[in-house]
């Protein structure tokens, strides 16, 4: 797809990666809405769009609320015609044991993180298979799902893992239709999620839990972050190509390895018990 003159619309386009997505599809020449929580933060990102000379929508959206997702496609399509590009990419992250989070937790974590991305491929995908022509959904997720050892909070690698197997099931049912749908497997990258996270928490769900060193995993990856403008050109890149994986990590590939010898490996076991 050539993306000069065509939009796209970046979801948790207020900071970090999401920042990095939209200033990326600027310099290809796309117009961007720039959706968010945060409305400041879209607003600013709108005009560091603006200022290279493109046009953007800045558009208050929560995307755990499906009408706001169908109000901001509804906004998307009034101002720009078509939308080519949808990066679901909005997310909030925790921290604790799985056994210290209530229901409200996980109910926070799936309908930000997960329901998210539903959200956002039920509002903007019927909408694209009616433009015709290509397109594209890049959905964010985690590689800390897919590695040995998977490191993190057991809510948000839970919706993570969900986000992985929608978008893989997802790619092959957009395939006749000409929409292609990539995974951004991103980690590492140098961004303020849980100062965000922390702040777009809900009141009713009490303060974020402190956060402590990982008692059960050691091998979190330890090189410099990424810079999030660096993971939008990786992203950019991944999605003319149009990758199912797009990995933001290359220090991860021996923990995939790892894991995916795991899981090859214990076919032995079940071989060994089915010759019982
Ligand atoms: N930083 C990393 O290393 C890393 C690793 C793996 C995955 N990710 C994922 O990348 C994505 C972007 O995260 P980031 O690291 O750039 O953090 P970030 O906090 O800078 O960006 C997330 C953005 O999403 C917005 N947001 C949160 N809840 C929202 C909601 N309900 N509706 C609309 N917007 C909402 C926030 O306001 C924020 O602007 C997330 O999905 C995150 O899980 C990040």
């Amino acid at each position: 797809m050539d993306f000069a003159g065509r939009t796209a619309v970046v979801t948790g386009g207020g900071s970090g990666i999401g920042r990095g997505l939209a200033l990326t599809w600027a310099a290809e020449g796309m117009n961007v809405v720039v959706a968010d929580l945060r409305t400041e933060a879209a607003e600013a990102v709108a005009d560091e769009v603006r200022a290279m000379g493109r046009e953007a929508e800045a558009v208050a959206c929560d995307v755990a609320a499906q009408p706001s997702v169908e109000e901001l496609a509804a906004r998307a399509y009034e101002r720009f015609g078509s939308v080519e590009l949808l990066c679901n990419n909005a997310g909030v992250g925790t921290y604790g044991a799985v056994l210290d989070a209530t229901p409200a937790d996980w109910d926070w974590i799936l309908s930000v993180n997960l329901y998210g991305i539903v959200h956002g491929v039920g509002a903007f995908v019927p909408r694209m298979r009616a433009q015709g022509g290509p397109a594209h959904v890049l959905n964010t997720g985690s590689a800390a799902t897919i590695t040995a050892g998977n490191f993190g909070n057991g809510l948000y690698l839970a919706s993570k893992a969900a986000v992985s197997a929608l978008t893989e099931r997802l790619r092959k049912e957009l395939r006749p239709d000409g929409i292609g749908v990539s995974l951004l497997l991103a980690s590492r990258v140098a961004t303020a999620i849980h100062q965000t996270s922390a702040q777009n928490r809900p009141a009713e769900l009490g303060p974020m839990p402190e956060h402590r060193p990982d008692p059960v995993s050691n091998d979190a990856p330890t090189l410099a972050a990424l810079d999030p403008l660096e993971v939008g050109r990786i992203a950019r890149d991944g999605v003319k190509a149009n990758r199912a994986f797009i990995h933001t990590d290359r220090a991860l590939r021996a923990g995939v390895l790892e894991r995916n010898a795991d899981i090859v490996e214990a076919f032995a076991f079940v071989e060994a018990a089915s010759r019982e």
